[in-house]
Formats: C-alpha cells, sequence, structure tokens
C-alpha cells in the first residue's frame, strides 16, 4: 500500500513527464505554419495544437489514473462544463499563450495542476521554448529546472514590477476597466516601477515566484490559467488572492499573485474588477 506522499509523488511525476512529451509537440509546431480558429471573438485564437495537446494529456493521465477528473480548456471550450469535486481533479491550460504561440513570441506554457479535495497539491507550468520546467508539490517548496525559486521581499508597491493582461476580450466596457486599473498604477502618487504584459497568465505568475516581478493581477482569466502556477506561486513563498484582497476563489475568473500579503493589500485597493459569470 502507498502512502499519501507515494501517491502525491506518483501524480507529480506523471504531470512532469507528460508535460515533457507535449512540450515536444509544441516545440516542434511553434516555427511551422498553423492551423488557426477563433472562439468567442476574433481576439480569441486557438490552433489545432491546442486540441491535440490536451486530448494527449488527458488521454495519457486517465489511463494512468482512470478515477480521476479533468478540467481542460479546450474540452470547455467544446461544450464540457467544469464540474470541480472533491475527486481528484486535473486542470489543465494546453497551452497558454495561444496568442504568443501563433505569433512566435516565445512565451507559451503547457500547464498541470492537481487538486484533491479542491486544494491545490501538485503544480507544473512548463515553457518548452525556453525550456523552463516550473513545478510545486503542496509543502516541498518550488523550483525551476530542478532550483528552487523565491519571490521577491519587495513590500513597497512605488517599486514593484507589475504585470498584468490585455486578455481576449475587446468589450469596451471591459478594456476600460483594464485601462483604469494601468492608468491608477502608472500615475502618482503610486507610480510603479514599470507594468509588463507577457501574454500569459501561467508564465506571469512563474515570473511572480521566480521573484523577476513583484506582482501580477487580471480579471478575466479561468481555473486553468491559475491552477498550476497558484500552487508555485504560494510554494516560492507568495500569495494568491482576489484582486479585492479577499480570498481567492479558484472559479471566480480573477487572480491576484504577489510576493507578499504587505504588497498584495496595498494593490488591491486600487483594482477594479468586472463580474464574470463563473468557470
Ligand atoms: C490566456 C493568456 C493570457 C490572458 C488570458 C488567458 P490562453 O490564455 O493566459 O495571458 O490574458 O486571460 O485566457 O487562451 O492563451 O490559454
Ligand atoms: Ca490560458
Ligand atoms: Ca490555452
Ligand atoms: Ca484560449
Amino acid at each position: 500500500l502507498q502512502t499519501a506522499e507515494q501517491e502525491i509523488q506518483e501524480y507529480f511525476d506523471a504531470a512532469v513527464d507528460i508535460a515533457r512529451k507535449a512540450g515536444h509537440v509544441v516545440f516542434e509546431a511553434f516555427h511551422k505554419e498553423k492551423n488557426i480558429d477563433t472562439k468567442s471573438c476574433g481576439t480569441d485564437l486557438v490552433t489545432e495544437t491546442d486540441k491535440y495537446i490536451e486530448e494527449l494529456i488527458i488521454r495519457t493521465l486517465r489511463e494512468k489514473f482512470p478515477s480521476h477528473s479533468f478540467i481542460g480548456e479546450e474540452s470547455a471550450s467544446a461544450g464540457k462544463k467544469s464540474v470541480f469535486t472533491n475527486n481528484p481533479t486535473w486542470i489543465i491550460d494546453p497551452i497558454d499563450g495561444t496568442t504568443n504561440f501563433v505569433h512566435r513570441y516565445p512565451m507559451v506554457a503547457i500547464c498541470i495542476g492537481l487538486a484533491i479535495n479542491k486544494q491545490m497539491e501538485v503544480g507544473i507550468v512548463f515553457n518548452p521554448i525556453k525550456d523552463q520546467m516550473f513545478t510545486a508539490r503542496r509543502g516541498t517548496g518550488a523550483f525551476c529546472n530542478g532550483k528552487q525559486i523565491h519571490c521577491s521581499s519587495v513590500t513597497d508597491l512605488s517599486k514593484a514590477l507589475v504585470i498584468t493582461e490585455l486578455g481576449s476580450s475587446r468589450d469596451p466596457e471591459i478594456v476600460n476597466v483594464v485601462m483604469s486599473n494601468l492608468r491608477r498604477l502608472a500615475e502618482k502618487p503610486i507610480a510603479v516601477h514599470s507594468i509588463r504584459l507577457q501574454g500569459s497568465a501561467a508564465l506571469n505568475m512563474c515570473s511572480v515566484a521566480s521573484g523577476e516581478a513583484e506582482l501580477y493581477y487580471e480579471c478575466g482569466i479561468h481555473v486553468w490559467d491559475i491552477a498550476a502556477a497558484g500552487i508555485i506561486v504560494e510554494e516560492a513563498g507568495g500569495v494568491t488572492l482576489d484582486p479585492s484582497g479577499k480570498p481567492l476563489d479558484l472559479l471566480a475568473r480573477r487572480i491576484l499573485a504577489a510576493g507578499n500579503k504587505e504588497l498584495a493589500d496595498q494593490v488591491s485597493q486600487y483594482l477594479d474588477c468586472i463580474d464574470l459569470p463563473r468557470d
């Protein structure tokens, strides 16, 4: 009989293994011509590689762990309702940064997270273009290519490098809120060091986990964008919250990831979010 720890190790190893295999496929496809489709609007892109990778990951993990549940972006887009229960549930984003993938901008990641009793236990975020494998298991720290990573200890918002995103919606009301948040952070009295938009929610969170940036926030994300990367931030010593400063609700479509609680509390006073339908 396996201990719980051995079981988690087995899940972790399986996730790293399939992330690497999927990474080969993404790497091979990266510089080739792509078959591009749109989903909710003209700026919400998907390629045949996104669909192929998700299918590959779910098929592989289901063969190993037939009793487990699965939530994936492209399955959800194809109409499969995301059900999040206490059952071990794999949460998968086959390519985070599809727009980057289409444009050959090298910030793309395969995200595989495992929740048990609705708590994240394992998180894998792999950028196959830069060959960066970010990993975390609850209680054991966060790593990039096997080297432990830590969040920034900067607590002063005016000294922060902030990451956010435009997102894929061009609804004027949503774009307005994005811009007014940006403006508030850019202008005095806050005047952050600078603001970055990298095009991958998960890699933004890995930047926070690595201490490259102090914080990341976005409204409009989905559970598959933040599940795997969230535990990486926490295990690197950071916090994941709702942008209002309240506890994070994985399905509520919004995230604030910061190097520390002090910084998160400062920025949350300035951030607005539009309520979106839950995952
Ligand atoms: C998107 C990226 C992007 C973020 C969007 C996500 P996708 O994921 O993470 O940075 O702004 O909110 O939907 O569609 O490339 O997997
Ligand atoms: Ca995504
Ligand atoms: Ca995706
Ligand atoms: Ca997408």
